[in-house]
């Protein structure tokens, strides 16, 4: 969806039907489209309720959505927009270099990443530490230059944008560190903290900024008297409430979230959670939130994604992927969230082994060396990923159909590959024996 808004590329719902394209999606229904061209576009929803139209990512919208159910009554439709499409997005670091500076080995810290995000709504971004959630978060932030793929705010492609015009930007997408301890200039009033950045950004007039930073003080839970006083003199729940009223100050569209609460006690991180749920309905804030808390995730997200090694295992909604967990890595991750239930009888699943180095991953599915179903072909063929419901990604090959009906013949391709491995080795171990000798 996040596309340019250029007058010629903009398709109607209609214009993308006839090409036989669209689905829209309402929640986990799909809904049938009958369209007159032109502006007015009629949806036929599959179920009652109060429902969220997602418009597909391959076509751009404009003008009244009428919804009606099968027996004509109205129904209430909320037109939800991607403000954030990330797409095959990459970030490698540099391990290793040659003699002349050029890259060597690098670390494939987030690579072929790609989702979207509707305005307003919280994406939770899960996998276990080292996966490259902090590095996604920074990428998108433009803290970090990609190295592939592309990044859309808001309709427009910031990717490559240069410093002087992603300013309009830096305010736009705000970060909140898991950290409120060493994130705060120590020698600054909360006050003087919160206003910097709205002096330095002209958010308000001059005269204003002080009665303008009160009132998000006021709605980040942050008394009056405190304008004057220190980082130091707080509890770690206040401190970041600082962070976020300072983030905020500058009317964010989008907020990623880097384990904003797991530095702070249970108690306190529940007064957080709310408070950030509470600003997303009131300001209309856009979230992605990272964190390794599911209990959090599930209270917090509409959407989750599963990320191990740099790569995504799974992406739906978070009804969906509590509910049905598909990838064998998002079932053992979930299996380990307690149920508030007495007579539901935990599973927990344990992975084996540790996680491989990020800087030299498994190759094929780079979850295969700890996966319990791992089959020949995920050894050597990396996993496509399958829409496997409305909105229910997953990169596995035992929910790719063309693979498991061919089974016995990537066993047969892995056998090939195998014996041709032994003889390339084989070849290197007769070419190095001579070299061998010379030493002795
Ligand atoms: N600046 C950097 N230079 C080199 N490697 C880096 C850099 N930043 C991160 N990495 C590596 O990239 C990988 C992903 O790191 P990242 O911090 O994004 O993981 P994470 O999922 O946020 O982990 P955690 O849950 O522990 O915060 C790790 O292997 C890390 O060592
Ligand atoms: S592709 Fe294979 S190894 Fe990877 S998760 Fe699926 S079954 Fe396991
Ligand atoms: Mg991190």
């Amino acid at each position: 969806m996040a596309k340019s808004k250029k007058a010629d590329d903009v398709k109607t719902v209609a214009a993308v039907i006839q090409e036989g394209k669209a689905t829209l999606t309402c929640g986990k229904h799909v809904v049938n489209v009958t369209a007159e061209g032109g502006d007015g576009v009629k949806l036929f929803l599959s179920e009652k309720g109060s429902v969220k139209a997602e418009i597909p990512a391959d076509c751009a919208f404009r003008g009244d959505i009428v919804a009606t159910y099968a027996d004509g009554s109205a129904a209430q439709v909320e037109v939800v927009t991607d403000i954030l499409e990330v797409r095959n997005l990459k970030k490698y670091f540099p391990i290793e270099k040659t003699l002349f500076g050029k890259t060597k080995t690098s670390l494939k810290a987030v690579d072929d990443v790609s989702f979207t995000l509707a305005e307003g709504t919280t994406i939770g971004i899960v996998g276990e530490s080292g996966c490259g959630k902090t590095t996604l978060g920074r990428t998108i932030l433009k803290l970090y230059e990609s190295d592939g793929g592309s990044i859309f705010f808001d309709g427009n492609d910031i990717t490559h944008l240069k410093k002087s015009k992603m300013l309009k930007y830096r305010t736009a997408i705000q970060l909140i560190f898991q950290d409120p301890y060493s994130s705060l200039p120590p020698r600054m009033s909360v006050g003087n903290i919160i206003a910097e950045a709205v002096r330095v950004h002209k958010i308000v007039p001059k005269e204003e900024i002080s009665s303008y930073v009160h009132e998000i003080m006021q709605q980040c839970g942050l008394q009056r008297q405190y304008y004057d006083r220190y980082p130091h003199e707080f509890s770690g729940g206040q401190r970041q409430r600082i962070c976020i009223a300072r983030a905020l100050a500058v009317k964010p569209k989008l907020v990623i979230c880097d384990e904003p609460v797991s530095a702070l006690d249970v108690s306190i991180q529940a007064q957080i959670i709310n408070l950030l749920k509470d600003l997303q309905r009131t300001m209309g804030l856009t979230y992605v939130f990272i964190s390794h808390d599911l209990s959090v995730v599930k209270y917090i997200t509409d959407k989750i994604m599963v990320m191990y090694l740099g790569n995504v295992m799974e992406t739906g909604y978070t009804d969906d992927i509590f509910d049905n967990p598909l990838h064998p890595y998002t079932k053992a991750l979930f299996s380990a969230v307690p149920v508030p239930d007495p007579d539901v009888k935990m599973k927990r699943i344990i992975l084996g082994g540790d996680i491989p180095s990020p800087a030299n991953p498994p190759a094929g599915c780079k979850f295969h060396t700890r996966c319990s179903q791992c089959m020949n072909v995920c050894k050597f063929k990396a996993p496509q990923n399958i829409e496997y419901s409305p909105n229910h990604f997953v990169a596995c090959h035992l929910y790719d159909k063309e693979v498991m009906s061919n089974l016995s013949r990537y066993d047969e391709e892995y056998e090939q590959l195998l014996a041709k491995q032994k003889q390339e080795e084989e070849e290197k171990a007769k070419k190095k024996r001579p070299h061998e000798k010379k030493e002795k």
